[in-house]
């Protein structure tokens, strides 16, 4: 069994050649992929596919943005499931957050994700099926938790990491947020810590 993030090892960050300089294509077999399961570029970066969503709704309270006593109500899917790459040619997730948490569970590959909270804690585990290094193959994603991913060089998925999230209220860009720059960022963790991660933004 894999442990969860608390018990994850935690990871320096140093990504490999190919993260900071992207390759062109995907290599082959990952461009077959993304072509038979009709995969998309994502705005994050990588690919994705939302393969399910379910036909159930229900009705939330939302804090309205500004005033925490105002709350409108929306109505969302039940949940949401996608697949998401990513590839040498577009092997980084920039930050993003969402209100709601999310399920993530490896696939195939190997990555790293670096979680930065809103108190500025900064939390980075690598993502693989090596549980003796301190890899993990599920994790969640606390609601409001900024989340950006990262390629680890791997030979049994030619370098590539594909994982299913699950969002449960399902997935809706009102309750997505993308960082704001490397200002938001070094805001959050000071001027140090943000040149380390600009990478990422
Ligand atoms: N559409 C764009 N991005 C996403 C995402 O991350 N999840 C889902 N379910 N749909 C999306």
């Amino acid at each position: 069994m894999s442990a969860n993030i608390q018990e994850a090892a935690d990871a320096a960050i140093e990504p490999v050649s190919f993260v900071k300089v992207p390759a062109l294509e995907p290599p082959t077999s990952l461009q077959q992929m993304i072509h038979d399961w009709q995969l998309i570029k994502h705005r994050e970066g990588g690919y994705f596919k939302e393969t399910d969503r379910s036909p159930l709704t229900m009705d939330l309270e939302k804090p309205q943005d500004g005033d925490s006593t105002d709350s409108v109500t929306v109505t969302r899917n039940q949940s949401t499931l996608i697949y998401y790459l990513l590839t040498p040619d577009s092997p980084i997730g920039k930050f993003h957050k969402n209100i709601n948490r999310i399920t993530h569970i490896l696939q195939r590959g190997k990555g790293q994700y670096v979680l930065v909270y809103p108190d500025g804690q900064v939390k980075s585990f690598r993502v693989g099926f090596d549980y003796k290094k301190g890899e993990v193959s599920q994790w969640v994603v606390p609601g409001g938790v900024f989340k950006a991913s990262f390629l680890v060089p791997n030979e049994e998925f030619d370098n590539g990491l594909l994982i299913s999230e699950v969002v449960v209220p399902g997935f809706d860009f009102e309750d997505h947020t993308f960082m704001k720059g490397e200002d938001e960022l070094k805001s959050l963790v000071g001027p140090e810590r943000a040149a380390e991660l600009a990478f990422l933004v």
